[in-house]
């Protein structure tokens, strides 16, 4: 089932990253995975989800609705992005990717700051951290990359959502090189880039 922007009910706030095509991949991709795990178990297992850089909120706030029987919590670094994800019922944390946080998750998910981003690019203020990727755009990733197999349960996965921009084949290489498996789960063509969906496993 795929979603528009009409049928979210999410509060939205101007210094919180707009919902758009990204957002949507990444709910139609997370879905899938949470059918697929409870396939595989054949019973609905209570599965533990975690989404770091939750924005408003609206991918784990649509699972969550659709899917109320799994555990949801998120993590933003902006202040904004975690007042307006509490707003839409998200039990949120700010902190820097997984900072603080303990335990494993059978998903977990990240619509990253993907753009290539010269330093004269940067916008004032927390939007930035929506799509300022660094240089290359893969500084953030490549960090989520490092930590994120320290928080995966037995059998888990990551979603990671990425653009041709980012030079996709140079993140999967890093995510093999810390021992995922890789496929492209989902992916779109937009404008000027193409969107993908990444799926990671142990
Ligand atoms: C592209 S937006 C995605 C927002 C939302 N998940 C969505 O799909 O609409 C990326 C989000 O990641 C957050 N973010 C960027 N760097 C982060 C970090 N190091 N730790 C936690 N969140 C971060 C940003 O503040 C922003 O809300």
């Amino acid at each position: 089932m795929s979603v528009d922007a009409t049928d979210e009910r999410i509060i939205t706030t101007e210094d919180v990253y707009e919902p758009a095509e990204d957002s949507y991949l990444m709910i139609d991709s997370a879905f899938e995975a949470i059918e697929q795990q409870n396939r595989i178990s054949r019973i609905n297992r209570i599965l533990r989800i975690l989404e770091i850089g939750t924005g408003s909120g609206i991918v784990s706030g649509v699972l969550m609705r659709r899917a109320p029987e799994h555990e949801y919590i998120a993590t933003d670094i902006s202040p904004h992005a975690v007042a307006c994800a509490k707003r839409n019922g998200l039990q949120v944390i700010r902190t820097d990717l997984f900072a603080g946080l303990s335990g494993r998750f059978d998903l977990i998910v990240f619509n990253s700051p993907y753009l290539p981003t010269a330093p004269d690019e940067r916008i004032d203020g927390w939007l930035d951290y929506a799509w300022n990727g660094g240089a290359d755009g893969r500084a953030t990733i490549n960090r989520f990359i490092e930590q994120a197999p320290n928080f995966l349960a037995e059998s888990g996965s990551v979603l990671l959502l990425v653009s041709s921009l980012t030079n996709i084949e140079k993140v999967c290489e890093r995510m093999r090189s810390v021992g995922f498996d890789v496929h492209e789960a989902a992916s779109i063509r937009c404008p000027g880039e193409r969107l993908v969906v990444l799926r990671g496993s142990l």
